[in-house]
């Protein structure tokens, strides 16, 4: 029998049950030993605050966020060899600007000396907020910046420039509603509502991809086409908070009809086709340890309408951050960012690393924890309301961050409060919190780090706090309950 058709007898190598991960390890880190007794003692003397943590102590799984955590590929390590520390038009930028132009359009990088600046790069994402809204800040007073979702930074960046920060969530997420993949979606008839009313107190529209604080959903390229004509039908620019734009790509070429055939890369155009800027943190789909930008489009409204914020963009730049052809980062950071971006774009990456997420949230589901369901893109969101549901913990006892310290503790994995506490706030008036729609712990996969068997262990060892949860005390704010961005600083105990 001729091997071939032996091959075509047997299973394709795409059905087996397991199938090998499309990378191998090209370098690997021994943990060091710490016992649940070591990480308690720890743990209480920074305030429970998991943050505070140190990670080498981490021996399981580090879930604290997938931003700047990527293990970075081969040709990233080679590319930083190759970084010009040069102050002005390193290697990196041209590196850069030719990935931003083939990622996301040649309209968002205008050729030094032909056009206005458009294209800003900065050391992080929130650097790249800062300078946007600094300057959104000054167009007027008592405006409205709305979205599907805006991350804490973001939402921060807004509100500390007299804006308010107002999230649109979809009704599908709120209502829980099952079998409907784009939760993230920003809810349109919420936006034309608002902007019957107020669209003169909206200086841009914002869309978040995928929506972070809305369990990591992602946004259907219907919603954003939709959005974006609603926004430019008031003559208001739309704007992404790009982040996670290719894991974005993909569930629309999954689950979009229409979309199943194009290649990523494709998606990506025709998503940002539809905006006229966009802000990035390159430490999620940049692949990188480090970076930011924000960009504008050449023939957009945003160029149009507030002609000279670019100008003032670039002294800002110039006065923060450095030379605009490397805005704050090192000639090697650049080069490392630029190879990741051309990455992060490739098919097999993406679907392997989507269904890994996939298949811990499920993994976690199928052991009864209440996880938003589907699952998203980058992380796995806990419903800490349903988790302990029928316990005596209460909403100003914050079981999220109890949770994540008793995780912490007894089995050496971190996960993240995103809820009441992280997202709440206390009226210093009333004495009390006003508490956000959502109530999650965010499990962030870091990319190309963890292996199965690694998660694995995150969704056994919450199965069994899971049977424990009337057993979980709540905790008290010892530290920071009235602070602004309260959980990167607060500290806490547990009640009893
Ligand atoms: C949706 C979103 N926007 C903005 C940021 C801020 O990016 P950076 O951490 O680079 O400042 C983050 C970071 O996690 C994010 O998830």
């Amino acid at each position: 029998m001729k091997i071939t058709a032996l091959i075509n007898k047997l299973p394709q190598e795409g059905q087996l049950a397991s199938l090998p991960r499309p990378y191998f390890n090209h370098s690997v880190e021994l943990k060091k030993a710490f016992s649940s007794k070591d990480r308690a003692e720890v743990l209480a003397r920074v305030g429970l605050n998991v943050f505070f943590f140190p990670s080498e102590m981490i021996t399981g799984c580090d879930l604290l966020s997938d931003s700047g955590v990527t293990t970075m590929t081969n040709e990233q390590w080679a590319s930083l060899h190759m970084g010009d520390e040069a102050y002005g038009s390193n290697r990196g930028y041209f590196a850069i600007k030719d990935q931003i132009k083939k990622t996301f359009g040649d309209v968002f990088f205008n050729e030094p000396g032909t056009g206005e600046p458009n294209a800003f790069i900065f050391h992080q994402g929130r650097t790249s907020e800062d300078a946007l809204f600094t300057q959104i800040g000054k167009i007027g007073k008592n405006l409205i910046v709305p979205s599907n979702g805006h991350f804490d930074t973001t939402g921060a960046n807004i509100e500390a420039n007299q804006m308010q920060a107002l999230n649109l969530f979809a009704d599908e997420l709120t209502e829980g509603e099952k079998g409907f993949h784009f939760k993230g979606n920003m809810n349109i008839e919420r936006l034309r509502t608002l902007l019957e009313k107020a669209h003169d107190r909206v200086p841009l529209v914002y869309m978040t991809i995928t929506n972070n604080t809305a369990g990591g959903q992602p946004v259907s390229m219907e919603n954003i086409v939709e959005a974006s004509s609603l926004a430019h039908e008031y003559g208001i620019p739309f704007f992404f908070d790009a982040c996670r734009f290719a894991e974005n790509a993909w569930f629309i070429q999954q689950h979009e009809d229409g979309f199943g055939d194009m290649d990523i890369k494709d998606i990506v155009l025709k998503m940002f086709s539809c905006v006229d800027g966009f802000t990035m943190s390159y430490k999620k789909d940049g692949l990188a340890n480090m970076g930011g930008g924000l960009f504008l489009r050449a023939d957009g409204l945003f160029m149009k309408k507030y002609q000279n914020i670019p100008g003032v963009l670039l002294d800002y730049q110039i006065l923060k951050e450095g030379h605009p052809t490397y805005g704050g980062l090192s000639g090697r950071d650049i080069m490392a960012l630029a190879s990741g971006l051309a990455t992060v774009t490739d098919q097999e990456y993406l679907t392997y690393r989507i269904n890994q997420v996939r298949d811990f949230g499920e993994g976690m589901h199928a052991r009864g924890i209440p996880v938003v369901m589907p699952i998203g893109g980058h992380a796995v969101y806990v419903d800490v309301n349903s988790f302990f549901q029928n316990t005596k913990m209460k909403p100003d006892d914050f079981g999220g961050v109890a949770l994540c310290a008793v995780l912490l503790a007894a089995y050496g994995h971190r996960a993240c409060e995103l809820g009441y506490f992280t997202f709440g706030h206390f009226d210093k008036v009333k004495k009390v919190e006003i508490l956000p729609e959502v109530n999650f712990v965010r499990f962030a996969v870091p990319r190309l780090r963890y292996e199965k068997q690694d998660l694995d262990a995150v969704a056994e060892a919450m199965k069994i706090l899971h049977a424990h949860r009337e057993e979980i005390p709540g905790v008290r704010v010892t530290y920071g309950r009235e602070l602004s961005l309260r959980h990167f600083k607060a500290k806490f105990e547990f009640k009893s």
